[in-house]
This record gives C-alpha cells, sequence and structure tokens, in this order.
C-alpha cells in the first residue's frame, strides 16, 4: 500500500508569526461617482484609505500584507486615469517611504517591472532596497500585476534552468514553483479582503490564493478604515479551516489564538 499519491504539503502558513493578508482595494471610481467628483479624487481618497491600511496593519496582528494596487488589465483604461494611478504610487513611495521605513516596514512589490514608465522602476528599486532589513510588516505592493502573468514568468524561470542542465524536470515541485513566483519567501496569504462588494479574484494571486479565506465588504475602497479592517479580521478568525481534512478542533487558526 505504499504507492498512493504523496499529499500535497499546503504552503508553509504564516499564522503563527503573524497574518497574512491580500487586499483587492476596488471602488475609488464609484466612492467618486456618488458624490460627482472626478475619478481621480477618488483614487487620491483611496491613497490615504492605503495609508490607514499599512498604519494600522501591524496593531491587528498583520505581518504581511499585499495590496492590488494596479493590475496588468488595468492599462486598458483611459490613459489620463493610468497616468494618475501611476502618479499616486510615485507620490506614495516619495512620500511615505520615510515613515514606512522608520515603522520596519519592508516594502517589495511584485508584478512585470519592464515597461515601466520612466522613473517608476527607480522608485520600485529604491524602497525595496532602503527597506530591505527591516521585519514588523512586509508591504507587498502587487503593482503591474497578474496572477496568470506571474505564473507564466515562473514557469519560464524553470524552464530556463531545465534548458541550463541544472534543474531536472522531475525536480520540479510546489517549493520549486513557490520559489520562482515573485512572492518568493511571502507566506500565502490566508485572507483576502475585498472591497465594493464585487465577488471575484481579478487575477490576484492566483496560485498563493489556493486556500485563503475571502470576505467580500460592500464599502468602497475610500471608506476602508482600522474599523473595518478589525470587522474583516473578527470574521475571519471566527471561521473553521480545514484544509481538506476533518474539522475536529485541529484549525491552525483556532490553535494559534
Ligand atoms: C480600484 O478602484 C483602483 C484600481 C483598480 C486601480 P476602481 O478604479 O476599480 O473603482 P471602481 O471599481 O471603478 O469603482
Ligand atoms: C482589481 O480591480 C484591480 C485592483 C484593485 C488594482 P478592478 O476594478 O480592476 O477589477 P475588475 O475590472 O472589476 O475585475
Ligand atoms: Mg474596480
Amino acid at each position: 500500500m505504499n504507492d498512493m499519491p504523496a499529499v500535497p504539503a499546503i504552503r508553509r502558513s504564516a499564522t503563527l508569526e503573524g497574518l497574512g493578508v491580500g487586499i483587492i482595494m476596488d471602488g475609488n471610481g464609484r466612492w467618486a461617482q456618488a458624490r460627482g467628483l472626478p475619478r481621480l479624487e477618488g483614487h487620491r481618497r483611496g491613497m490615504e484609505a492605503l495609508r490607514r491600511c499599512v498604519r494600522s496593519a501591524p496593531g491587528l496582528g498583520v505581518r504581511y500584507l499585499t495590496l492590488y494596487s494596479f493590475s496588468v488589465e488595468n492599462w486598458t483604461r483611459p490613459l489620463d486615469e493610468v497616468n494618475d494611478l501611476m502618479g499616486l504610487l510615485k507620490l506614495y513611495l516619495r512620500r511615505d517611504l520615510h515613515e514606512l521605513n522608520q515603522n520596519g516596514v519592508r516594502v517589495k512589490i511584485i508584478g512585470e517591472r519592464t515597461g515601466l514608465p520612466r522613473g517608476i522602476a527607480e522608485l520600485l528599486d529604491e524602497a525595496e532596497a532602503t527597506t530591505r532589513g527591516n521585519d514588523k510588516l512586509d508591504l507587498v505592493l502587487a503593482f503591474n500585476y497578474g496572477g496568470r502573468q506571474e505564473i507564466t514568468r515562473a514557469m519560464r524561470r524553470l524552464a530556463h534552468q531545465v534548458a541550463a542542465g541544472t534543474l531536472a524536470p522531475e525536480a520540479i515541485n510546489l517549493e520549486q514553483i513557490d520559489a520562482a513566483l515573485d512572492t518568493a519567501g511571502i507566506p500565502d496569504p490566508e485572507l483576502i479582503i475585498r472591497t465594493s462588494g464585487e465577488q471575484r479574484l481579478s487575477n490576484f494571486l492566483l496560485w498563493q490564493a489556493a486556500y485563503a479565506e475571502f470576505v467580500f465588504l460592500p464599502v468602497l475602497w475610500p471608506d476602508f478604515d482600522e474599523t473595518t479592517f478589525a470587522a474583516a479580521l473578527a470574521e475571519f478568525r471566527g471561521r473553521s479551516r480545514r484544509f481538506g481534512g476533518r474539522d475536529e478542533g485541529a484549525s491552525p487558526i483556532k490553535a494559534a489564538r
């Protein structure tokens, strides 16, 4: 009876060291529209919500925070909106990098780095380099990001290693794939929150979300605050996670709290 397939291990969970949370920050446009304001104003207020979110995360027990800030599909928006979103990211990093560093935040950017407008790629490199040694909160910004594109890049990296003779095809396993993704070294999110009432992933963390819990909130992203964040975490903590096993009180979440 030794020919049972090996059970693939669930990827390392961050629960014991602090929670991993991914957020799809959605609803800026509708927030502005409801007030008769330009979409840019919604995005500006969205940036303020992002700051609140990052500032409150450590106090709420969050150790890894992944924020979806620009998807590869967002390039299909009108050019002035795309430019506004790029400009806001620059503004955020320029204005907050010092504070992030002071607060022990390590910044990591996931997504396609090539093809970004001048000045952005350098700023992303600078943010990562400046904060590299910090360990209070890992802030992962998904920028120019798509889950399928990330998996494609990872497959290409592995294929290069196979072609170079440094990796045997049989040696490719879950860990190898994890290590080839942009998120290498970052535990999978245990919870994914999406604001604005939409209930979809929109190409966010497809591989990493395998066993994530989902909380969909009706609140529009510019209105997101610490109270909303705490409520989403409370809902998550009340969930029973089984990871394909049986619910016999062995939930890693409950055991850790
Ligand atoms: C989220 O708000 C910001 C980004 C996607 C970059 P939206 O701009 O998608 O707002 P809605 O969904 O149109 O309300
Ligand atoms: C997802 O929101 C992307 C980000 C939050 C950056 P979208 O507003 O782009 O997603 P769809 O178009 O509603 O799926
Ligand atoms: Mg949207």
